[in-house]
Formats: C-alpha cells, sequence, structure tokens
C-alpha cells in the first residue's frame, strides 16, 4: 500500500482517549489553578502563581542570578510545608548548601540532589514525589541513549520533552534553568520555548544588583509583566517600586539630566537620562551613549541641531541612562533630547519635571502610548510637572501636564538655550514657583 494513505488516517490505528472531549462551559477552571511563589514580583510576571503540572523555563545569562533566585523560590515553596526537591546538575550539593546557608534557604521540606543523568532526576522524582521540582541547569543534564554531548540540541530537547511528560502526568510544577549566551550560540532556551508553558527571561546589567524578570511567553498570564529584583550580598531581593532604582537620588535638577518615565509590558518606570557636552577640536566629535540605542541618540541629536538651534556639530556629546537601566522606549526621546539641550546650555530646568513623547525627524513630538498610567505614577512619586505630546489630555490631580508640539518649543519652554539664542516671543513656562 502507497504510504500516502496513511494521511487519510484510515491507516492510523486508533486508540483510547486520555479524556471524553466536553463542552468548553464544562471544563472546570481549576484545572489551571495556580499558587502564589510569596515572591510578589515573580507571581506578578507569573500570572499569579505556579500552576500544577506547568513547565516554567528560566532563560538568563551565566551570572546573572537564576540559581539564586530559584534556591529561593524552592525554599519558599518549602517553608509552606510542600516537598520541594531541587536537583543541581551544575554545582555540587554542598556548593548550594553553601548559598542556601547565605541567603537563609534553609528548611526541612527543601531536598538537595546533585544529578547529571535524567534518569537519576526522573527516579528522584518518583523516590520523593516532590510538589516542586526545580532543575539547574536544563544543558547540564544528559540522557543516556540519545543522541548528542550534554547541553546539545538533540539531548536538550530530549530532557526537556521527557520533564514536560512528567510534570503533566504527576501535576507537578517544574521549574528549568536555561543559559543563554549573548550570541545565542549555545544550544537553549530558544530551541525549548514551543515545549515549555512558560518563559521567562531574566536579565540584568553585570555592574548593577538591577535584575529584571520578563515573561515572553506565558500559557497562563499576560507575557508583557515585568518583575524587578536586586540582587545583594543576602540573596536576591523583589523590588516592588523599582522607579528609584533608575535615577540618581537628588532633590535639584542638574544641568545635563532629564526625567521620563518609560513603559516596560505594563508598567511605568521612572527612568533618567544624563549628557554631557564638551566641546571638541576633532573633526568628528565624540558620540557616546549608554544604556540608549546610539542611533535613536544620533537622530534626537541631529534633530536639535537642525530643529532647535542647539549647536553640536562642534561638540562630543556623552549620553547614559542611570543604575544600568536601559530605556530603549520611543518615549524617551524628549528626556534625551532635553538632557542633552540642558547640558549644552549648562542650565538645569528650575523644577523637577518628566518628560515624555517620541521625536519625529521634523522635530515634532509624537503621541506615545500610556501616557495616563506614566503621568499618574510620575504623581505618585511626587512630580508636579509634565511635558507630554500633544494631544495627550491628561488630568490627574496635583500633575500640570503641559503639551508640546516640537523639540524646538519644549527647549524654549524650558530656556534651554544661551540667552543670545533664545527667542523672545517665545512662550515660556512659569516655573519660578517651584
Ligand atoms: P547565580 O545565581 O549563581 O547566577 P546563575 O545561576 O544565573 O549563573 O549568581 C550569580 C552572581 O550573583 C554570582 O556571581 C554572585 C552573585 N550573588 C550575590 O550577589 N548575592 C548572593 O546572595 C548570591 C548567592 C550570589
Ligand atoms: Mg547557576
Amino acid at each position: 500500500m502507497a504510504p500516502h494513505v496513511a494521511a487519510t488516517g484510515s491507516a492510523v490505528a486508533r486508540s483510547t482517549p486520555n479524556s471524553t472531549a466536553r463542552p468548553i462551559r464544562d471544563v472546570p477552571l481549576n484545572e489551571a489553578a495556580s499558587t502564589p511563589t510569596g515572591i510578589g514580583e515573580l507571581d506578578r510576571v507569573l500570572g499569579s502563581g505556579l500552576v500544577a503540572g506547568a513547565v516554567v523555563l528560566l532563560a538568563g545569562e551565566p551570572g546573572v542570578g537564576k540559581s539564586t533566585l530559584l534556591l529561593d523560590v524552592a525554599a519558599r515553596w518549602a517553608a509552606g510545608g510542600r516537598r520541594t526537591l531541587y536537583v543541581s546538575a551544575e554545582e555540587s550539593a554542598a556548593q548550594v548548601r553553601l548559598r542556601a546557608t547565605r541567603t537563609d534557604a534553609l528548611h526541612d521540606q527543601l531536598y538537595l540532589a546533585a544529578e547529571t543523568d535524567l534518569g537519576a532526576v526522573l527516579a528522584h522524582i518518583d523516590q520523593l514525589d516532590p510538589q516542586l521540582l526545580v532543575l539547574d541547569s536544563v544543558q547540564a543534564v544528559s540522557v543516556s541513549g540519545a543522541d548528542g554531548v550534554a547541553g546539545g540540541v538533540a539531548q536538550v530537547r530530549e530532557v526537556t520533552n521527557a520533564l514536560v511528560r512528567v510534570a503533566k502526568q504527576r501535576r507537578l510544577p517544574v521549574l528549568l534553568v536555561g543559559h543563554v549566551t549573548k550570541d545565542g550560540t549555545v544550544a537553549g532556551p530558544r530551541l525549548l520555548e514551543h515545549l515549555v508553558d512558560v518563559v521567562l527571561s531574566f536579565e540584568g546589567d553585570r555592574h548593577s544588583g538591577l535584575r529584571l524578570v520578563r515573561a515572553t511567553k506565558n500559557r497562563f498570564g499576560p507575557a508583557d509583566e515585568v518583575g524587578c529584583f536586586e540582587m545583594t550580598e543576602g540573596g536576591i531581593r523583589e523590588v516592588a517600586d523599582p522607579s528609584h532604582l533608575f535615577t540618581s537620588a537628588r532633590a535639584e535638577p542638574m544641568p545635563g539630566t532629564a526625567l521620563t518615565v518609560s513603559q516596560e509590558g505594563r508598567r511605568p518606570l521612572l527612568g533618567e537620562v544624563q549628557a554631557l557636552v564638551a566641546p571638541s577640536a576633532a573633526q568628528t566629535p565624540r558620540r557616546v551613549t549608554h544604556g540608549l540605542e546610539s542611533g535613536r541618540v544620533s537622530v534626537i541629536l541631529a534633530v536639535l541641531e537642525r530643529k532647535a538651534k542647539v549647536r553640536l556639530f562642534n561638540k562630543e556629546v556623552y549620553v547614559s541612562t542611570v543604575g544600568g537601566a536601559r530605556l530603549v522606549d520611543p518615549a524617551a526621546d524628549l528626556a534625551v533630547a532635553l538632557a542633552v539641550a540642558s547640558a549644552a546650555a549648562e542650565h538645569a530646568f528650575h523644577r523637577p519635571l518628566i518628560a515624555l513623547g517620541e521625536i519625529g525627524l521634523s522635530g515634532e513630538v509624537r503621541r506615545v502610548g500610556g501616557v495616563e498610567r506614566r503621568v499618574a505614577e510620575a504623581a505618585r512619586l511626587g512630580f508636579g510637572l509634565a511635558l507630554v505630546p500633544p494631544g495627550s489630555n491628561v488630568t490627574i490631580r496635583g500633575m500640570r501636564a503641559v503639551e508640546v508640539g516640537t523639540v524646538a518649543a519644549a527647549v524654549d519652554l524650558l530656556q534651554l538655550r544661551p540667552p543670545k539664542r533664545r527667542d523672545p516671543d517665545a512662550p515660556r513656562l512659569r516655573l519660578a514657583e517651584g
């Protein structure tokens, strides 16, 4: 018989279904009920906690803090009186014990095993019948019988598939660590994304304690939430109110700084841009950016030069964010422009304010999403003044939201020009009262 007959279905043997198909309304909702991990910032990203039988992949670069975070999750789960199995395939049990001592993660219900063979991991699960499994990491475990080396594509896929099966059978939540490298070459999380229920990406800056966990895939909740953490001596701490991490704590505005509210997922975060403008004798003056896209900054500098008459062609310009934050939100454009203009004029705004708006090539300030939410966050943090794109129509108690149509208008409003270049007829903000 020709093989294509199978495609019609007639040649496929029927098997017994796992369950009968039910009308959708009759499917009980609690099958996807979740249990909070007790770490609010993580629960926010997960949706509301860990779902029975769900496999969650925590992906991040080496050293970002994956083991530290998951040991903390395991310890809290255990502290709730649930048997928890932490399998380390990378570190010895003694190393993990040492970390647990330092981070206060010692609990009676937390069981530790150091194994690198999948069969041994499955045996531990059978023996202990845990209510949570943490496996650190999926790349360090191998399967005898499968092709390739540990950490290779075939092996990683095999290990993950086996754990997904066990998770579903036992209704066991599983947390997997997956390594990513900067260039993404190691067989890793990318390859596993479709196999697991939730993919969390763990990001951070090597030189600051700030860590962000974001869901890039989530079968049980929103996929655009962000959780904030801080790496400290005593382990990882959640940061429920992270705005202070991204700004330098200073009451008085300084020349060359401007504040904005960016959106990470649906979460508004206060961010600070700092700029330094210095004379240059070089043919092509230096332009250095940190935490911002250099292409965007170049566009903003060109717009300032051409549309707002801020002379930068013979100046070195350095632009940076604070606290290792990355500001890629276009709404930060206006703050970048104002920080640079303020640095060039060596003139600070008179009053703390936040600036929101994307800048177009003709110098116009364009609408951005979530203006209301961003301005509300600024108001909550005590700001009383915001520059916003035209047509934003924000009314928030205690907040004056001034709509600015162009970069030039914003520069004029704040009087960020050398005196001889100021347009005497340009409208100005009365800021003296601050
Ligand atoms: P780790 O969790 O081992 O990272 P990963 O598993 O992602 O490779 O931790 C990474 C770094 O965090 C490590 O270099 C030391 C630092 N660290 C702290 O700052 N505080 C702590 O309490 C711990 C355990 C680690
Ligand atoms: Mg680790």
